[in-house]
């Protein structure tokens, strides 16, 4: 792992304009708006206008972590990159102001980014493979990963199969029109910050949906069971995951019998996902994820 600098932020949102330079900082990045230091100031600025436990848990992830620049190579590879990312880079508010800052960031990243297909290699619907899409910020794929604090150079959870992300995922996800991203679930907690279109969020079935535009978030507490939908336009959303990052996504399905069973997706090296165990969904389990009115 290539390391250059390392950056120890904390209550990066309350001191905006103090923190030092990250010019030249070894991951490719030449503006300052576009390092680490503006991401997680706008992330904290929106999720102080959240309340309760999940939402200061996020804060705290994004602002007592070492930063590390990783020195990845921009990789727009995917096809839906090209015919949605533009487009939505084109749609972020213009202008400085507190309220931009998140969508600034992004226009100055995107492009730098080494996206990816989240599923990929088969398993999923084809359009669905295709159109949902990440750029990591915080990763092992990112500009930054996150360094653990007392690892050891040779631990070979840190380094082999480079799956170590330290306290935080955080990125780019980008979302095709006519997307559903079926109910699921997984052990870390996660935010949404739309930055372009609308993205529609289920948690669990009983519950109405949440429609959140540019500038709203929704924060997902761990193992609750959601689901995404995009409508005719495509989505872009600034996510971070943090808490248990247990490298595995459950997929809910029931049966032509009404039986309800879940599919483990597996996080691999290139950070997506592939398909691995399958098992019944029990009672416990429906009532952890949020969800327990469904009958088994
Ligand atoms: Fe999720």
């Amino acid at each position: 792992m290539k390391k250059t600098a390392k950056y120890r932020l904390r209550q990066a949102g309350a001191k905006r304009g103090t923190a030092r330079s990250i010019k030249e900082n070894g991951a490719g990045i030449k503006d300052d708006d576009a390092g680490i230091e503006a991401f997680t100031s706008a992330m904290t600025d929106l999720l102080a206008n959240a309340s309760g436990p999940w939402a200061a848990e996020l804060t705290n992830a994004f602002t007592q972590l070492d930063f590390t620049p990783t020195g990845i190579d921009p990789d727009l590879g995917p096809d839906s990159i090209g015919r949605y990312l533009e487009g939505c880079i084109q749609s972020l508010p213009q202008g400085k102001s507190p309220d931009n800052a998140l969508a600034d960031f992004a226009r100055n990243v995107a492009r730098q980014l080494s996206w990816y297909q989240i599923f990929d290699g088969g398993g999923v619907d084809p359009g669905l493979e295709r159109g949902m899409l990440a750029g990591q910020i915080v990763g092992t794929r990112g500009l930054y990963n996150v360094d653990r604090p007392n690892a050891s150079t040779t631990d070979p959870d840190l380094y082999a199969g480079n799956l170590y992300a330290g306290n935080l995922y955080a990125g780019l996800f980008l979302l095709a029109p006519g997307i559903y991203y079926p109910l699921h679930q997984h052990p870390a907690l996660e935010v949404y910050a739309v930055l372009s279109g609308n993205l529609t969020i289920h948690h669990g079935r009983s519950k109405p949906a949440m429609v959140i535009g540019p500038g709203q978030i929704s924060i997902t507490p761990p193992w609750q069971v959601h689901s995404l939908t995009t409508g005719d336009h495509p989505c872009l959303v600034a996510y971070a995951w943090t808490g248990d990052l247990t490298g595995e996504n459950w997929w809910w399905q029931q049966d032509e019998e009404g039986q309800w069973w879940r599919h483990c997706w597996e996080r691999q090296a290139s950070s997506a996902w592939a398909p691995g165990r399958t098992e019944k969904l029990t009672p416990e389990e429906m009532h952890r994820a949020g969800d327990p009115d469904i009958e088994a």
